[in-house]
């Protein structure tokens, strides 16, 4: 498409005899107020084996499978004049690199249509993918460094999915729902959020947020296109034991809503695309149970360590193991956004499109904070990065390996000695941060290359009233709050007639700079106050910078770009984790060699679980394809695809059988849904193997038959 052209929709782009564009208009009025929409899905999943997990820095949490694929879905939004991308994503964090691949990708299709400015990526956060793409020190020690393989699936997969919506575009109406969803949810810091003043926790009932915010997308022809919403929690409902790669609660919504509308398709087949996006989620948990005594079973969560044994405290439930948690807490938000869906009661969303985006220096910022318990006006500033030692304590959905606790405000000299190895903190970064007694100097640290970013985007997109802040990390609860409150005053003061503002924070967009407390929750230096990186004023600073952005949106005025980030692509990228050296078959059998097959028949609700000789899942990703496919016999002999490995039904393991002979098998299991026409089934398994001699082959196995019956109905 050709963006000069400047036109109202690409279908008047497209409309090249005059009369039929007339006809056209005459015939469909309400276009006119209009949107151009166009939506996309495409596969992120990186190595599902043998690379470490991104989200609780455990390194012996490492894939061995998959249960989830993971996707990257595409909202293109323009009104003739300006375009806006948002883009959800099954991952733990954007980083920089990424985004900046991904815009220089779509800058060699499509000129400067995308750019850095008017694409918002924002991760959902799930702890359940593969690491390593993050490039920053600090970000990818846990993987072993650097991870090409996942880098370059998320890099493709988003830039495909933005493809996608960008050929699909058409005109088209956008409407947002609110609603609530009360028990999927719970604070895990709640100490930190009682140091906030009561007069300002007494405006709210809840110490998370509840309420669930939707964006409907419908073609002009009444064809639904996509939905995103936005509810507050961590997909942490998979615990750090597990290793089959997971979109975990939010991803499976999305999936959900998507097999609800698609009907039959194939997951990241279909037209309709849904995302459940991250929003300030920092202190939100999914465990509704609570903290726990690992062995004991009592409540921790007074002091979250539990006295006298070698125990450890987390929080878990609703379910019984982590994959009913998911599935439940899954299903409670899907339920409540489908029924808005349903409803009708979503506001037409209607003016102009506009975006913001700055990259701001954090260290070098300041901004005024009335400290209530003074009473004084004080000018405060960011400060150079550093993390604290209850950083180290992680969190309870996923406590630290090492003997540190949340809420350390003391530090200790053992540590200390070993920190100042790294980088000794300057009188000026212990001063600057206060509380927080620190552990990792990461602004000091410059070997092998950047620990943390130092520059971060901060980014803002208005359609109509709907106002997306699209923010570097996770906002506490209050801190998304406030800064809802603080761009809402903005848009008021700066155009009284703008009407009520729905404003999002649209979490964990395009840089990753850890945690945003409010500067009373920093007091308490649990693990989000450890990792609010630039001091207890992140949040001061990021109030001002989010109100400047909406007075700009409001009024149409372009924004300094700000300074470059560090193009860490160029440095020399540290990479440990071992290329796979070549694949074997165990003697005398094939790959793809079915080695336990299915049972002759099964009922509804029944585990199938079979067994291939396999070769490395690494040698191909299997990006937009499967490794497994159930499969069902139809009336005209044709064998035809039910379920995939993105299914929620169908798990893949990777198992490897010896490690000198390079010989793996992969175990497959499908939980028979209560759905399923009865009938033949088979499931196959597809793969590659590297050749010892070198080359990477295919292959693929499938099992015998087997009949899946529905129970016997009398009638
Ligand atoms: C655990 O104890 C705290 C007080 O220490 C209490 O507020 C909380 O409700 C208890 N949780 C459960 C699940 O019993
Ligand atoms: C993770 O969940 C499993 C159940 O699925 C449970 O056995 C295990 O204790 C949990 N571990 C942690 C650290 O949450
Ligand atoms: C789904 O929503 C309906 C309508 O609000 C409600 O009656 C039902 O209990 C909900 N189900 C779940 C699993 O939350
Ligand atoms: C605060 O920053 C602005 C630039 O953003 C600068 O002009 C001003 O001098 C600074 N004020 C203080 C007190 O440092
Ligand atoms: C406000 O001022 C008091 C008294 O000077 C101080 O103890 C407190 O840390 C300040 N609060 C913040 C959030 O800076």
């Amino acid at each position: 498409m050709d963006p000069q052209l400047g036109l109202a929709s690409p279908w008047l782009r497209k409309c090249r005899l005059l009369y039929v564009c007339l006809l056209i208009g005459l015939l469909t009025p309400s276009v006119a107020s209009s949107y151009s929409i166009g939506v996309g899905i495409a596969d992120v999943t990186g190595p599902v084996a043998e690379v470490v997990f991104m989200g609780y820095a455990k390194m012996d949490q490492k894939g061995l499978g998959l249960h989830t694929r993971l996707f990257a879905r595409s909202f293109i939004i323009d009104d003739g004049e300006q375009r806006f991308v948002f883009v959800s994503v099954d991952s733990a964090m954007i980083g920089h690199g990424v985004k900046a691949a991904v815009v220089k990708k779509l800058n060699s299709h499509y000129g400067n249509l995308y750019t850095e400015s008017n694409v918002m990526i924002s991760g959902t956060h799930t702890h359940s993918s593969p690491g390593g793409f993050m490039m920053d020190v600090l970000f990818d020690i846990s993987t072993l460094g650097f991870v090409r393989e996942t880098f370059n699936a998320l890099v493709n997969g988003i830039s495909k999915s933005i493809d996608k919506a960008h050929n699909n575009i058409v005109p088209g109406r956008i409407y947002v729902a609110r609603g609530e969803v009360l028990d999927a949810n719970i604070n895990r810091s709640p100490a930190a959020y009682l140091r906030n003043p009561i007069y300002e926790r007494k405006r709210y009932k809840h110490d998370t947020d509840k309420d669930l915010v939707q964006m409907q997308f419908i073609a002009a022809t009444n064809r639904p296109l996509g939905v995103i919403n936005w509810f507050a929690v961590h997909p942490t409902s998979m615990n750090n034991t597990n290793h089959l790669v997971s979109s975990d609660n939010v991803g499976y919504a999305s999936i959900l809503f998507e097999k609800r509308v698609n009907k039959h398709t194939m997951i990241g087949k279909g037209e309709f695309v849904a995302a459940f996006a991250s929003t300030n989620l920092g202190d939100v948990s999914p465990n509704t149970r609570g903290p726990k005594c690992e062995f004991s079973g009592k409540n921790c969560s007074e002091h979250y360590t539990c006295r006298g044994k070698k125990e450890m405290c987390f929080a878990s439930g609703p379910g019984r193991d982590m994959f009913e948690s998911t599935s439940i807490i899954a299903h409670k938000i899907f339920n409540e956004s489908w029924n808005l869906w349903k409803s009708g009661t979503g506001k037409e969303v209607v003016g102009p499109v506009r975006v913001v985006h700055r990259f701001v220096d954090m260290p070098n910022q300041n901004a005024t904070f009335y400290n209530e318990t003074s009473g004084e006006v004080e000018t405060v500033t960011g400060c150079s990065p550093a993390m604290g030692y209850s950083f180290a304590a992680g969190t309870t959905d996923g406590p630290g390996s090492f003997a540190f606790e949340q809420g350390t405000t003391t530090s200790n000299p053992f540590w200390n000695a070993v920190r100042n190895f790294l980088a000794k903190p300057t009188d000026e970064d212990v001063r600057c941060h206060g509380a927080k007694p620190i552990l990792l100097a990461t602004g000091q640290m410059r070997k092998p290359y950047q620990w943390q970013p130092k520059i971060v985007s901060t980014q803002l997109a208005m359609v109509g009233n709907v106002v997306l802040a699209g923010v570097p990390g996770e906002f506490t609860t209050m801190s998304g709050r406030r800064l809802r409150d603080a761009v809402k005053k903005a848009i008021d003061e700066t155009d009284e007639s703008f009407g009520e503002a729905e404003v999002v924070v649209a979490g964990l967009c395009n840089t990753y700079s850890d945690y945003i407390t409010t500067p009373e929750e920093y007091q308490a230096q649990r693990y989000e106050g450890a990792s609010t990186v630039y001091g207890p004023h992140t949040l001061t600073i990021y109030l001002k910078q989010y109100a400047e952005l909406a007075r700009h949106a409001v009024l149409n005025e372009k924004v300094e770009s700000g300074p470059t980030p560090v193009d860490l692509s160029k440095e020399q990228l540290i990479s440990l984790v071992a290329p796979v050296l070549f694949d074997s078959p165990k003697w005398g059998k094939e790959f793809g060699d079915c080695v336990k097959q299915p049972r002759r028949t099964y009922g509804p609700g029944g585990v199938v679980t079979v067994r291939f000789i396999s070769g490395h899942p690494r040698n191909n990703l299997m990006t937009g394809n499967t490794f497994l496919t159930v499969e069902r016999l139809e009336e005209d002999e044709i064998w035809t695809p039910v379920a995939t490995d993105a299914d929620w039904e169908t798990k893949f393991m990777w198992e490897r059988t010896s490690m000198l002979l390079g010989s793996s098998q992969v175990i497959v299991s499908w939980e028979i849904p209560d759905t399923v026409l009865p009938g033949e089934y088979r499931i196959r398994h597809n793969g590659y193997y590297r050749y010892i001699l070198g080359g990477i082959y295919p292959y693929q196995g499938v099992t015998n038959h087997f009949q899946v019956k529905t129970p016997q109905i009398n009638y």
